[in-house]
């Protein structure tokens, strides 16, 4: 089953309005023509509403970086889906890394804000990933497993097609050190095959698994030849409107490496 690809840019806590304005600007021009990929950013908060002005006749999607799963309340300091629909975002980071190492996000956590993004239609996309120290000892693929069964607990087929994962090893997070083509393509068949296995039958033919950690223009094009890797989710280089614009642009022969 063709998946379409998808790329998306992971902002994290970086850019002034006017620098976020500017970059967008850049990319819309840069990647007017690309229809046949999605491409998604993701702004800090404070930034969505103008940025989905600015994007909003052309083929750039705005996610945000994290949500919360209560739907309005005393919770200060959080974002819920519903504020995250009213400014227009289509897609929602959950889980990823950084929130999990520095905010206490739980496999737990990570399930209830995926019901909440599902219920309100926007598209959740699900981070999971390994430590080094995990990888070195040969527990890798049992932490995804745990990722896996508790993050998608309790989710329908219907709702398991709406979104999007991300495989992010967190060893190849911010430190210039990707995993090779094979790694990644390791984790990315298991991934699948445990949905498959699992609860989701040949559902799981049809989600994407994107790839994330240290993907650049240099190593983009060999990532999206294998099978089971369905686009990126980048970081740093997704700052620069050169650097995102050749990622979006990759070109692959998928199966060809
Ligand atoms: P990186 O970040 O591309 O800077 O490694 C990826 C991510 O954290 O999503």
């Amino acid at each position: 089953m063709a998946r379409v690809p998808v790329i998306a840019g992971n902002w994290k806590m970086y850019k002034t309005q006017q620098e976020a304005i500017e970059l967008l600007m850049k990319l819309m021009e840069m990647n007017e023509t690309v229809s046949d990929r999605e491409i998604v950013v993701c702004p800090p908060f404070p930034f969505l509403g103008l940025a989905h002005q600015a994007v909003s006749h052309s083929n750039i999607k705005l996610g945000a970086q994290n949500c919360y799963f209560e739907k309005e309340g005393a919770y200060t300091g959080e974002v819920s889906v519903s504020m995250l629909k009213s400014v227009k975002c289509s897609h929602v980071i959950i889980g990823h890394s950084e929130r999990r190492q520095f905010f206490g996000e739980t496999d737990e956590s990570v399930n209830k804000k995926i019901k909440a993004a599902l219920a309100e239609g926007l598209t959740p996309i699900v981070c999971i990933g390994e430590t080094l120290a995990e990888r070195e000892e040969g527990r890798m693929m049992q932490v995804i497993k745990t990722q896996v069964e508790g993050g998608f607990s309790g989710l329908h087929k219907e709702e398991m097609q709406k979104l999007i994962i991300a495989y992010e090893p967190i060893w190849a997070i911010g430190t210039g050190k990707t995993a090779t083509p094979e790694q990644a393509e390791e984790v990315h068949a298991y991934i699948r095959k445990l949905l498959a296995d699992g609860w989701y039958g040949e559902t799981s033919e049809s989600i994407r698994i994107l790839y994330g950690g240290s993907v650049k223009p240099e190593n983009i094009d060999d990532l999206m030849e294998k099978l089971n890797i369905d686009g990126a989710l980048v970081g740093g280089a997704s700052l620069k409107a050169e650097s995102f614009t050749r990622i979006i642009q990759f070109q692959a022969k998928k199966g060809s490496n």
